[in-house]
């Protein structure tokens, strides 16, 4: 399966990516991710996005899109992937295409994660990630157990600096402005699956994984 999740800041990409890899057996690949790991590892790349991401902005086309590039001719991607967090404008999406006819392979499908901005400025506010296993915790929705240490691992969390009330505000305007035309552009294509990502956590795992089913 060749898969890429659109949707929202907040909308649960993250948090749907971790199961979603999982049943299929694919690598994740999270754009955001792999930027934040080079921010904390002082990289020269996590320099030169740190400024962009803190501001709420996309990170230049060229520089994302080598990276994915990279990313995507490593073996374990050879035999599909799940992208999250990219592409993210139209341009990017060509990029992808042009990545994958290179690599003598096709995108399956494109999961649309509908929810509304409300929904997605509560679920931001109160994000925990682990700093060990990268997996997704809510203070609310989906509490850990001690408060800051992640269940799974024992990892610290942290807060994202990029979810400050008036930072989200800016990513919500930027996927208005620059990515909710990708699923325009998708649904052109006939590649396009929208499921509702509003409800409780493993609901919307069973509506993706249904939905993703006929693409295995
Ligand atoms: P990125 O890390 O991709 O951030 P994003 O798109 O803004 O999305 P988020 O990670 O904030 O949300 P999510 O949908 O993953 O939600 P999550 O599962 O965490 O990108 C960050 C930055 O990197 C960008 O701003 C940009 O600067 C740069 N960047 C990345 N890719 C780029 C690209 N392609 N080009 C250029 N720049 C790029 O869930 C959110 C919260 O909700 C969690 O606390 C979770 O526990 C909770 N939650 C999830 N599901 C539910 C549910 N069903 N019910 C209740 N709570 C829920
Ligand atoms: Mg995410
Ligand atoms: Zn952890």
């Amino acid at each position: 399966m060749r898969l890429v999740l659109v949707g929202p800041p907040g909308a649960g990409k993250g948090t749907q990516a971790e199961f979603i890899a999982a049943h299929f057996d694919i690598p994740k690949i999270s754009t955001g991710d792999i930027f934040r790991a080079n921010v904390s590892g002082g990289t020269e790349l996590g320099q030169l996005a740190k400024s962009y991401m803190d501001a709420g902005d996309l990170v230049p086309d060229e520089v994302t899109n080598a990276m994915v590039k990279d990313r995507l001719a490593e073996p374990d991607a050879a035999n599909g992937f799940l992208l999250d967090g990219f592409p993210r404008n139209v341009q990017q999406a060509g990029k992808l295409d042009e990545i994958l006819t290179e690599l003598g392979v096709a995108l399956g499908v494109v999961l649309d994660l509908e929810v509304d901005f409300d929904e997605v400025v509560k679920r931001l506010s109160g994000r925990r990630t682990c700093k060990q296993c990268g997996h997704v915790w809510h203070v609310e929705y989906d509490a850990p157990k001690v408060e800051d240490v992640c269940d799974k691992c024992g990892g610290a969390l942290f807060l994202r600096d990029d979810d400050k009330p008036e930072t989200v505000r800016h990513r919500l305007e930027v996927y208005s402005m620059q990515t909710e035309p990708l699923i325009e552009f998708y649904r052109g294509r006939d590649q396009l699956v929208t499921i509702d990502a509003q409800g409780a956590v493993e609901d919307v795992t069973e509506r993706a994984i249904t939905a993703l089913t006929p693409y295995a």
